[in-house]
């Protein structure tokens, strides 16, 4: 018996990322919209600041803010931080198993940077801190007072981020580095800034002092933009099953639309807690949505004319797949990778090439993921001969 460890520890480590993401962005929903929906207190109370009341699973809740802190500290007092934590270091690992280790099928793209393993990785790891030193020098300057002038500049720096990114890894790593890029700053908001004003916060309780508000106020406003990046930020972690999104020639444009979408979407909700309902910003989410969707299309359109083929035979289309993609996808690989036929897609026999048709468009003309990390050197030209023909096939049916 023979196990092969690392899709059991990619299934693990990706189960406890999704189950302390959800936990994580759970309760900053919550919190979120518990402060938006806070009423001035029925009875006024030395440092009560707003209160509310909820029903849920059977009970009511009766719930009530301290904007500073309570006169006294309170016995038992609950902490918000593992979810974040456990979520940064499950997606960490997770990034680590997958592009670093798998780093030249999954990160590396040669025909735009021939990088090293190492060099790969650095340029991954400066990123990722060059992200989070940017956007905390951002805040901490004279203009991180401007919480909307931080949103713009931040956001050209990601676009910056995604163009630089699309030109030297894998278009689908790519965008899963942009969603670590901001996934990270979300976590070290947390861990850098929140939680330790949060601390000190405590501590000047119970040394008997007033607590300095302003670090409340500056947690608030990490808090703050963590809310707008959270659903870009679940975009790109999925946009991976999406080929048309990274696999188009302006992938980094489409990115950066799909992010205001995100936005938008939040914005709409932070306002309709508060009773505000706008729906201006649903409508105008998905007017973009809509202008997104065709302009991935007509680009990838443009794409494929610019090296288009006239005919393709199937016998072409036979020997592509044998030269490409075989080695893995077959009933017995010889690929010294892959034991099993990966994702179980053989390729191996004519009524597999058809039955596997649309998928195969997807993962290797649509976009170029396939062959993984392109050792064998697939040109334009044969991927528009595998277009060609899939076309032609989908046209006669
Ligand atoms: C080096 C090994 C390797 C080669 C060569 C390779 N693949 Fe794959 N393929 C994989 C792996 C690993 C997966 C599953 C993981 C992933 O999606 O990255 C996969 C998944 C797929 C899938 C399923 C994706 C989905 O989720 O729908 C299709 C379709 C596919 N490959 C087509 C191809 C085609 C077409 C070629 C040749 C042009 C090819 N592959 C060449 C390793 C390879």
């Amino acid at each position: 018996m023979e196990i092969d460890f690392a899709p059991w520890l990619n299934m693990a480590i990706r189960w406890l990322h999704i189950i302390t993401g959800i936990a994580w962005i759970g309760s900053s929903f919550y919190f979120v919209w518990l402060d938006n929906h806070l009423e001035k207190p029925a009875e006024p109370k030395e440092g009560l600041s707003g209160e509310l009341w909820a029903v849920h699973g059977g009970g009511f809740y009766h719930k009530q803010k301290y904007a500073v802190a309570p006169a006294n500290m309170p016995d038992n007092l609950h902490w918000f931080k593992w979810e974040a934590y456990f979520t940064w270091m499950s997606g960490f690992a997770l990034l680590a198993l997958i592009y670093y280790y798998g780093a030249d099928l999954f990160l590396i793209d040669k025909s735009k940077m021939d990088l090293s393993q190492w060099q790969a990785i650095g340029l991954s790891l400066a990123f990722i801190a060059g992200g989070w030193a940017i956007y905390d020098g951002l805040c901490r300057s004279p203009l991180g007072q401007k919480n909307k002038l931080v949103g713009l500049i931040w956001f050209a720096v990601l676009v910056g981020a995604a163009y630089g990114l699309t030109n030297i890894f894998s278009d689908r790593a790519a965008y899963v580095h942009i969603g670590v890029i901001v996934g990270s700053v979300m976590a070290f908001n947390v861990f850098m800034v929140i939680i330790p004003n949060q601390k000190k916060v405590v501590a000047s309780l119970l040394a008997g002092e007033a607590p300095d508000p302003r670090l409340g106020q500056i947690g608030k406003q990490r808090s703050l933009h963590n809310n707008y990046m959270t659903l870009p930020v679940l975009l790109m972690m999925i946009s991976t099953h999406y080929p048309m999104t990274f696999g188009n020639p302006y992938n980094w444009v489409i990115l950066a639309g799909l992010a205001i979408v995100g936005v938008l979407v939040r914005h709409f909700f932070n306002l309709r807690h508060k009773g505000q309902s706008n729906m201006a910003y649903p409508v105008s989410a998905a007017v973009l949505f809509v202008l997104i969707m065709v302009f991935a299309a007509n680009m990838e359109a443009r794409e494929r004319a610019s090296h288009s083929v006239s005919s393709a035979t199937f016998s072409q289309v036979q020997a592509i797949i044998g030269k490409h993609c075989v080695s893995c996808h077959a009933a017995v690989p010889t690929s010294d990778v892959f034991e099993e036929a990966p994702g179980d897609v053989k390729l191996d026999s004519p009524a597999l090439i058809r039955k596997y048709a649309p998928r195969i468009l997807e993962q290797a003309v649509t976009s170029d993921i396939m062959p993984l990390g392109n050792e064998t050197g697939m040109t334009d030209e044969e991927r528009a001969t595998l277009g060609k023909w899939i076309e032609d096939q989908a046209a006669k049916e």
